[in-house]
């Protein structure tokens, strides 16, 4: 009973975020709490507004969801992922690296995907602070992954609202959030979508950790056996460093859902994203190294420079940042 109740506050949260909230404190509003990216098994994993209000046994305004985009997808994405073994990152660091991946997607109940838990030997550690208690710089490089977390505490220092520079036809109404640091690099790929006729929406953006820890819960109580892939844990997400974006398109009424990928808006992202700093922090088949599965709509904002890099090279944000960047902590 209590834990009915747990959800359905939480899912009113949600709801109430994603529909109607504006102008209300960051801490009060658990932006969009949903994140999936299963492709096998659409109809039960497309999460739409529907299917969030079936789960409170409500209607959905029909204005909660964007209009139909015009712009034809193109044909050369495909949203399929076949989970296969990948290549395992080998960081120079790594004493004892425990990876074991698997073949398919099988339903574990484990909290830590096993993809990026490496031991670190002690002439690593020596003089890290845990991650919990780990400090933060507010360069756009730092690491946060499956393994390494960031404090609870931490927040970065210039959010601003999403609102002050895009109307609600990009946020959806939603009251965002993120670093002033990506908001001109947001405008100018923002600005360039449009040009081409483009029209994306944002629909996620900065996540404190208790908003993190909403999503979780959320994706917990939908898919318990799947949500260490579907979902960081709070402190283990992107979001929370507010440099990262989730994008949306009107041609799909479901939010994150690997059909982004098919998308006008998503193709040209998978394309272009890079030129104006931003990388694919999940792409398709690299799970067993990120941790997280296929997220064609999740950007991490990085420099125009590194998100080339890895853009012509192939190179996974995390890959690069295991091999490039010393552990930023004990996790
Ligand atoms: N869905 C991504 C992994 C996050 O929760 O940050
Ligand atoms: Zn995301």
């Amino acid at each position: 009973m209590k834990k009915r109740l747990l959800f359905l506050v939480v899912v009113t949260l949600l709801l109430s975020a994603c529909l109607t909230v504006k102008h209300v404190p960051p801490t009060l509003v658990p932006t969009i709490a949903i994140d999936s990216s299963e492709t096998t098994d659409k109809l039960s994993n497309a999460v739409t507004a529907e299917s969030v209000a079936l789960l409170l046994e409500t209607a959905v305004p029909s204005a909660t969801l964007p209009p139909t985009n015009t712009v034809a997808p193109s044909p050369s994405v495909a949203p399929t992922e076949e989970p296969t073994a990948t290549t395992t990152p080998t960081p120079a660091w790594t004493a004892t690296a425990a990876l074991t991946p698997t073949a398919t997607i099988e339903p574990t109940a484990t909290f830590w995907p096993t993809v990026t838990r490496q031991v670190l030997p002690e002439s690593v550690s020596a003089g890290l602070a845990p991650c919990q208690t780990r400090i933060v710089d507010t360069e756009l490089l730092a690491m946060v992954t499956q393994q390494f977390s960031l404090p609870e505490t931490y927040a970065p220092p210039d959010l601003v609202p999403l609102s002050d520079y895009f109307d609600d036809s990009i946020t959806l109404g939603q009251d965002l959030f993120a670093r002033q640091a990506i908001i001109d690099p947001l405008q100018r790929i923002i600005g360039a979508m449009h040009e081409v006729g483009l029209r994306p929406s944002i629909i996620s953006a900065y996540r404190s950790y208790s908003e993190q820890a909403l999503a979780w819960k959320w994706w917990s109580s939908q898919y318990p056996g799947r949500v260490a892939i579907l979902s960081a844990r709070p402190g283990y997400s992107e979001h929370q460093l507010g440099t990262t974006v989730d994008f949306g398109s009107p041609a799909i009424d479901h939010l994150f859902h690997v059909d982004f990928a098919n998308t006008a808006e998503g193709v040209w992202l998978t394309n272009n994203a890079h030129l104006y700093g931003f990388t694919l922090s999940y792409p398709a088949n690299t799970y067993e190294i990120t941790g997280i599965k296929w997220e064609p709509w999740h950007f991490r904002y990085v420099g125009v420079n590194l998100a080339t890099q890895l853009f012509t090279s192939g190179q996974l944000l995390t890959s690069w940042q295991l091999e490039n960047l010393p552990p930023p902590c004990i996790p």
